[in-house]
């Protein structure tokens, strides 16, 4: 391939956004089906980080699940992706391939729209929080028709199918 038939594949920008602070948005027309971005962060067992959330010492706001022990902390070593913010319909999905995360586009995403993915928080503790109190601790801005108005991952159906909703989102919350 020459050089002049290259592909700029720098799809993004960071700039405010009106769901929340700074936001993630297509810098040109984004195809479905498109790895956007890693994303990137340090790698830290669950335990340990909840443990430094617990004292104090540590925030989570950018903290991606990985697997049942790890997560990722973009707050360090992160990248553009930790801006993404959350919408209860989103354009874009996380799915990991050998360990590593990264944003994919669920559908053809304009120019200029904003890029989202579900973040389906999840207790860490066996008790559920209940809607009424979801809703108070983590609220929803995505301003999408069906908000369900919370960040706070939906309660599963019985049926539903038995892919692990855990590794595609959720930063574990207390
Ligand atoms: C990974 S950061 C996203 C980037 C963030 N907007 C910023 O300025 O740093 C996650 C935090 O953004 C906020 N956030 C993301 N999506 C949101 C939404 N749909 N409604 C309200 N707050 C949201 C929440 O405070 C959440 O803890
Ligand atoms: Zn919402």
């Amino acid at each position: 391939m020459t050089a002049g038939a290259r592909q700029d594949r720098d799809f993004i920008l960071v700039q405010a956004s009106g769901i929340h602070g700074t936001g993630v948005f297509a810098k040109r027309s984004i195809p479905k089906g498109t790895r956007v971005i890693e994303y990137a962060g340090r790698r830290i067992s669950k335990a340990q980080l909840l443990e430094a959330a617990d004292r104090g010492e540590r925030l989570l706001t950018y903290v991606l699940n990985l697997d049942k022990d790890t997560a990722i902390d973009g707050a360090e070593q992160g990248n553009d992706a930790r801006f993404i913010n959350h919408s209860c319909e989103p354009n874009c999905e996380v799915y990991i391939f050998d360990e590593i995360p990264y944003i994919y586009a669920m559908q053809d995403i304009p120019a200029e729209a904003e890029l989202t993915f579900d973040y389906q928080l999840k207790s860490t503790r066996p008790l559920r929080i209940s809607l009424a109190l979801s809703r108070e601790l983590f609220p929803c801005n995505c301003g999408a028709p069906r908000c369900r108005g919370t960040l706070v991952a939906p309660p599963k159906k019985r049926a539903a199918s038995s892919r692990n909703s855990s590794e595609r989102s959720a930063p574990p919350q207390g």
